[in-house]
């Protein structure tokens, strides 16, 4: 399973050993469409909103802990500078921080099922292979580059859509827990760019430049999928259905009178 998930995702990135370039590529938002996070903003019912929280729930319930797999496969200061960020991911020291435990207090918030995989049987193979593709990545050694190359991704991705995350949920009135989790990342994810562009990823390529090649494909394995990922979804909403192949009658967001349920009109 492995192997074809690792071929079919090599087949279909451009490749190439310029990880600025795919990294700059990455940051790109298309003019017109940046993906869930816009549809949300402009278009977004609660009921969508929570399909979102839904189809996230799978990583961000462990965030941080793939990445983790890369540390004792890091030398020197670029270990030190990965650890450092991911310090700040298992809330810098203290427990009631730790970003998985954001996202747990944002689910509660929302009336979701705030378990570890509790969503697992509800979401599409489109929001398995996003998390798979870190586990993948993490499990092997000879992927780190791959795993480093995602995480950058991640990071540099995250600061403009955790934004409009925050402004959808206002609009919808949702529960400051949920505006909370978003809002954390958008200020940690501006510092952690910098720290994985500058500090991890030049770091590891100056050290190991036969990694580019590594590196350069997590990202653009990251973008094919979180790409694919959004599709899906924007695609499902747009025709008025739910993105979830099962479907859910998700709890009323009561402090949101402005927002009806069950319709993809705009509010
Ligand atoms: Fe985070
Ligand atoms: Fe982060």
């Amino acid at each position: 399973m492995e192997r074809r998930f690792l071929d079919r995702l090599r087949a279909e990135v451009s490749g190439g050993a310029d990880a600025e370039g795919a990294l700059a590529s990455a940051a790109h938002e298309p003019d017109g469409g940046a993906g869930a996070s816009k549809y949300l903003l402009e278009h977004g019912t609660w009921d969508q909103m929570c399909e979102f929280l839904a189809h996230r729930s799978i990583y961000h319930l462990k965030e941080a802990d793939p990445h983790a797999w890369a540390i004792p496969r890091l030398e020197g200061s670029v270990k030190c500078a990965f650890v450092a960020v991911e310090y700040d991911e298992y809330g810098g020291g203290r427990p009631e921080r730790m970003h998985a435990r954001l996202f747990e207090d944002l689910l509660r918030a929302a009336g979701l099922d705030h378990q570890y995989l509790g969503y697992l049987d509800d979401v599409p193979p489109e929001t398995l292979a996003t998390v798979n593709l870190m586990s993948l990545f993490g499990l092997h050694r000879n992927l780190r580059g791959a795993l480093v190359g995602h995480f950058a991704a991640a990071e540099i991705t995250t600061p403009p859509a955790a934004r409009r995350m925050v402004s959808a949920l206002k609009r919808m009135n949702a529960p400051s827990e949920c505006v909370h989790f978003y809002a954390e990342h958008i200020e940690a994810d501006a510092v952690h760019e910098q720290v994985l562009r500058h500090d991890v990823v030049g770091a590891l390529l100056g050290q190991e430049p036969n990694l580019a090649g590594d590196v350069v494909f997590g990202i653009q394995a990251t973008e094919l999928v979180e790409n694919r990922l959004s599709d899906h979804l924007t695609r499902h909403w747009r025709a008025g259905a739910s993105s979830l192949p099962a479907v859910h009658d998700f709890p009323v967001n009561r402090t949101a009178p402005a927002v009806s349920r069950g319709t993809s009109a705009d509010p």
